[in-house]
């Protein structure tokens, strides 16, 4: 065995040119996607405080904020709905209306941007007046298959307005199945269904159910949501979206779950995407903010964790800043 002293790894990194050599390169801003936050009425663009360089965007204001990300070459952009109070309801039926913000923004951003992928966020906890993925029993449980009924119809209403796909978040057992078949029926089979197959339970969506309001009014998302010490599930949550047939699939968060990344890609031939969600995205700029660390730099190490783990997509609220974050 060869070894050190003739063996030395620092040659391989001994200046910069020598390193580009060897350096896999930052994923293109074609891999990325920019959730955005669609809110009722005009000329609404109201800064999210826990989520700084976030808005919430009323349809007429979208095409002028994501100009210079379409520019940018970024991949897609995810929408995400929100509507006042009055229009809340137990089922959340105002998630599924044609005339919603979610439905207009599609056919809006398809217009000024006809090759812009557009994926929409099919859930219904920004919609139903206790906050929660769906209908509820008397004892607050969320009732999995009336949740599928307008879990269909939302994405049907989305797929219409002509979103290029569709990407449920609900949890529900059977909602990839149940989609896809909506979808099909239809006559949406080129919608693309990207499931968010594998979604933990999470306390780093907090800033987001800030931006969204949807923090539910009583209980938690544990009943639905996967929980974070049983890995065996979480595989088996995205393996199942697999057969019912999911196109793309998806762990969430990303940066506490590289191992489950890094385990699926091994098991599946299906697109991964990583969502990094808004509770990683503010921690890094509080941290920053505090002097605690460089954000560009911390933030190009995180992602590049998603890409060596195996994800193919990252859906990241650094999408919007391409060539500042991750161009070399
Ligand atoms: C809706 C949904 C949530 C997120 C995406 N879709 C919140 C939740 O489940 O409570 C979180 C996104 C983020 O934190 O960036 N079901």
């Amino acid at each position: 065995m060869i070894n050190y002293p003739q063996q030395r790894l620092r040659r391989l990194r001994q200046n910069a040119s020598i390193r580009s050599l060897f350096d896999a390169p930052m994923p293109g801003p074609e891999k990325f996607i920019w959730p955005l936050f669609i809110c009722e009425g005009s000329r609404r663009r109201e800064a999210i405080d826990a989520m700084p360089g976030q808005f919430r965007l009323s349809t007429d204001m979208i095409c002028r904020e994501i100009e210079r990300a379409v520019q940018e070459g970024i991949g897609a952009v995810l929408l995400f709905g929100l509507t006042e109070d009055e229009n809340k309801n137990p089922n959340g039926t105002a998630s599924c209306d044609s005339q919603g913000a979610v439905q207009q923004a599609i056919l809006l951003i398809k217009k000024s941007y006809p090759h812009l992928v557009v994926m929409t966020d099919v859930c219904l906890c920004a919609y139903t007046s206790h906050g929660h993925c769906g209908p509820l029993d008397s004892n607050g449980n969320v009732l999995n298959d009336e949740a599928l009924i307008h879990l269909n119809h939302t994405a049907l209403s989305h797929a219409a307005a002509g979103a290029d796909c569709v990407a449920p978040s609900a949890m529900m057992d059977g909602q990839v199945q149940s989609i896809r078949g909506a979808l099909d029926r239809e006559g949406f089979e080129n919608t693309l269904l990207m499931s968010y197959s594998t979604k933990f339970a999470s306390s780093f969506y907090g800033p987001f159910r800030d931006a969204e309001n949807s923090t539910p009014g009583k209980g938690d998302r544990q009943g639905y949501q996967q929980s974070f010490r049983d890995d065996k599930q979480a595989l088996r949550e995205s393996l199942i979206d697999e057969d019912e047939g999911a196109d793309i699939l998806m762990v969430k968060p990303s940066l506490s779950y590289l191992d489950i990344i890094y385990r699926l890609r091994n098991e599946t031939n299906l697109p991964l995407a990583a969502y990094n969600v808004s509770g990683e995205y503010s921690m890094m700029i509080a941290a920053a903010d505090r002097g605690w660390g460089d954000l560009r730099s911390m933030v190009r190490e995180s992602i590049f964790g998603l890409r060596r783990a195996g994800s193919d997509l990252i859906i990241s609220y650094w999408s919007n800043r391409y060539n500042e974050f991750f161009k070399d």
